[in-house]
């Protein structure tokens, strides 16, 4: 089936979207998707104009065609739904959709700067979005949506505004405090420690650890409020629109920068820290900087065994200077329980994959412009703070000894290589 969206994008400090080209999606004659996009000739002769990502589709008047992704480029996919949204979507308007749809029929809390139309003439509008009082209410209906029970109209108002952002995890974003924030619900499957909890726990450590973090707080118990890091409100003096006042900057996963090369396209390629690093050198504006932060995430991701760090829980965001990125402040970082202590993470970390060692993390340190001594520095320093530290950022957010006693093993010194590791069950008190 063959179906369209325009797409538009907010320029840099504009409160309103600037339309910049056309997307069809169709199949090959061999049953592919199959992914076209045109930039609009009067954007392309705009002197503001940027390109939607900053490594595939560059500012040309070339049609380009991509089969990877099921045909939605990188930038597109990042302003789509994921299993979330598409969930909720699917509720509101039934069934499987074109892929379009799920483009156009999400709403306006997308991540990122673009948004997108049915018709060329159609600027897509902002909408505005509830406030903290509705958390408690909206519990009760993301948990139907969850059960998949009917939903309710009069409740629906809260959760179609909050159908465009990625993830798994049940979520709304919401004014608080003259800022958009993302809130995390507890999803169905959750047992033990709240995950709120456990994340906010995680992004305290993370900044010990001398990471840049997302701004997060937990509420109601059970629910982290994260800020939106890709909005700012602009204060327009004598704006009538107070709903149309946010600035949004560009956003590109980590995905979106590994699939811009035609050579992964094909492939069952997963991407991997090292890759992102050498990436950073074609668009990040502060390269040796982005790459020494991205060397000490992967280090805490492998201290704190964070193992679902896929290439959608890293992005970059619009810098300062027009058309280049910086590396977005971390979120969603969450331990695993894991029966052994071999772990892998899901993306590579160096020479042996994504498997977890000192001596695998320290095997790519030259992608990230480090020498070995000062990779094995930063190892050394981001596993003593966590050692020292992990209880006390979960006693903080009100975790019992018992829950921590069952993460423990997560947070495990590191193995040195595969010779000595032991791969066997952690054992009592091994953390
Ligand atoms: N503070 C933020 N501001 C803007 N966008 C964000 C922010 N945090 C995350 N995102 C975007 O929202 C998406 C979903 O967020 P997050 O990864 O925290 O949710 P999740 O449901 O826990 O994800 P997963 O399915 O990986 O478990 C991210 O992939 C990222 O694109
Ligand atoms: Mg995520």
């Amino acid at each position: 089936m063959t179906s369209d969206a325009w797409v538009w994008s907010y320029l840099p400090s504009d409160t309103q979207p600037t339309l910049c080209g056309h997307f069809v999606h169709a199949n090959t004659p061999a049953g592919l998707p199959l992914g076209r996009f045109v930039y609009g000739k009067r954007f392309l002769k705009n002197p503001d104009a940027l390109p939607l990502d900053p490594l595939q589709l560059r500012l040309s008047p070339r049609t380009y065609e991509t089969t990877a992704l099921q045909g939605v480029f990188g930038p597109l996919q990042d302003a789509m739904p994921d299993d979330w949204g598409r969930h909720v979507i699917e509720r509101l308007h039934g069934g499987r959709l074109p892929i379009t749809a799920y483009l156009l029929l999400a709403r306006d809390d997308r991540t990122g700067n673009l948004v997108f139309s049915s018709s060329a003439g159609e600027q897509p509008q902002c909408e505005s979005f509830p406030g903290i009082e509705v958390l408690e209410p909206a519990r009760g209906v993301l948990r139907g949506i969850e059960l998949d029970r009917p939903i309710d109209e009069q409740l629906a108002h809260w959760v179609q505004p909050n159908t465009a952002m990625g993830g798994a995890r049940p979520k709304l974003t919401i004014e608080h405090e003259g800022s958009l924030w993302m809130a995390k619900f507890p999803a169905r499957n959750d047992h033990g420690l709240a995950v709120a909890k456990l994340e906010g726990a995680m992004l305290a450590l993370a900044r010990l650890c001398g990471i840049q973090t997302v701004q997060a707080q937990v509420v109601a118990q059970d629910i982290l409020l994260v800020k939106r890091f890709d909005r700012a409100r602009v204060h327009t003096p004598g704006s009538q629109a107070a709903a149309a006042a946010w600035r949004r900057d560009a956003f590109v996963s980590a995905r979106t920068v590994f699939y811009a090369d035609p050579a992964v396209q094909g492939t069952a390629e997963t991407g991997s820290y090292p890759r992102l690093a050498t990436e950073l050198a074609r668009c990040s504006e502060a390269v040796t900087q982005d790459r020494h932060e991205l060397f000490r995430r992967m280090v805490f991701n492998c201290c704190v065994s964070n193992t679902d760090d896929h290439d959608r829980n890293h992005g970059l965001l619009a810098g300062d200077e027009p058309g280049y990125y910086r590396l977005s402040p971390a979120f969603d970082i969450v331990p695993r329980v894991h029966q052994t202590r071999r772990r892998y993470q899901a993306l590579g970390i160096g020479d042996a994959g994504a498997l977890v060692t000192r001596e695998n993390l320290v095997s790519s340190c030259e992608s990230f412009d480090l020498r070995p001594r000062d990779a094995t520095a930063i190892i050394d320093q981001v596993q003593a703070t966590v050692a020292t530290n992990w209880r006390a950022c979960l006693q903080e957010q009100g975790a019992t000894g018992e829950e921590m006693d069952a993460l423990s093993a997560c947070f495990a010194p590191l193995i040195e290589d595969i010779e000595v590791g032991d791969f066997g069950r952690p054992t009592a008190g091994q953390a």
